[in-house]
């Protein structure tokens, strides 16, 4: 039997995600890297400062979770790596080479497919001195500070998801979608309270965007469910904000958390991030 290596961490904050320190993910060996996915599982979220990767050491970083999900759209993926994702406001030629704005709104990720993704790296590349921060919401934390009673009326509530009602409603980067893509991209149905596989945790998991009705509800009445629970979930004492400098990565476990960017002054900066996922299996 192997056993793990000690991996030095401190919490990011209290109950949830780990900051791994003196680990250089670049030149890691393999016992190291799994202590890394080891405290990733244990933690929710893993944060991990001053790390410098290509776009192909990202990949092989990122298959030590699982498989490298593929991206939705392609125009923004780095040339050469399909599933490395640029968010940015760089234009580069007249031309951005990136999606700006692309994570702002609770949401996990991925929430309109029928295997939504497991985890969600990001690696930045360049970043404002100010603005653009990343949070993030213990979900787990939200759903055992809910009442009973409460825990009882939504257990069980099945949530219609549609990518393209996301797409074409988005604040930015709103676009009506080929024929190919709605072809792609059918309508789905996740629970509105998630089991995690590993080891039966409950999560309260909402989303923004990608939600048009609760399953068995009024309309406007499951919508106002839904805002009212991202509401809770995504309180100060549930949420982790992460202010980023150039060459940290983060990762969190979509199955039990929501998280959203932030806007920053996009004429005085550039944000630049790659952005990888992890394939996931269909929530229950
Ligand atoms: C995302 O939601 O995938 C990105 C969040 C961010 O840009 O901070």
């Amino acid at each position: 039997m192997s056993t793990l290596v000690n991996i030095r961490t401190r919490p990011l904050m209290p109950g949830f995600g780990a900051e791994i320190l003196g680990v250089d993910l670049a030149t890691a060996d393999e016992e190291t890297l799994k202590g890394v996915v080891d405290t990733f599982h244990r933690h929710g979220a893993i944060m991990l400062r001053d790390q410098k990767m290509s776009p192909g050491q990202l990949v092989d970083f990122i298959s030590n979770f699982g498989e490298p999900e593929d991206h939705t759209l392609k125009e923004f993926t780095v040339p050469g790596h399909p599933k490395v994702y640029t968010l940015s406001n760089r234009v580069v030629d007249g031309k951005p080479i990136g999606a700006h704005n692309d994570g702002v709104g609770w949401h996990t990720d991925y929430s309109y497919k029928a295997e939504p993704v497991m985890a969600t790296m990001l690696y930045a590349v360049e970043v404002p001195p100010e603005g653009s921060d990343t949070l993030v919401a213990d979900c787990v934390a939200a759903w055992n500070a809910l009442p009973p009673e409460k825990q009882a009326e939504l257990d069980g509530k099945i949530l219609h998801h549609s990518y393209q009602y996301f797409m074409s409603t988005r604040e930015y980067g709103a676009r009506e979608l080929s024929d190919e893509l709605k072809a792609q991209n059918p309508d789905v149905y996740h629970p509105l309270v998630r089991t995690h596989p590993a080891d039966g945790r409950k999560a309260l998991w909402p989303s923004t965007g990608t939600v048009i009705e609760v399953m068995g509800m009024p309309k406007q009445e499951g919508l106002d469910l839904v805002e009212e629970m991202v509401e809770f979930a995504t309180q100060d004492r549930f949420v982790y904000r992460h202010k980023w400098r150039k060459g940290d990565i983060m990762m969190w476990d979509n199955r039990c958390t929501l998280h959203t960017g932030t806007l920053y002054d996009d004429t005085k900066y550039i944000r630049e991030m790659h952005r990888l996922w992890v394939r996931g299996d269909k929530p229950y």
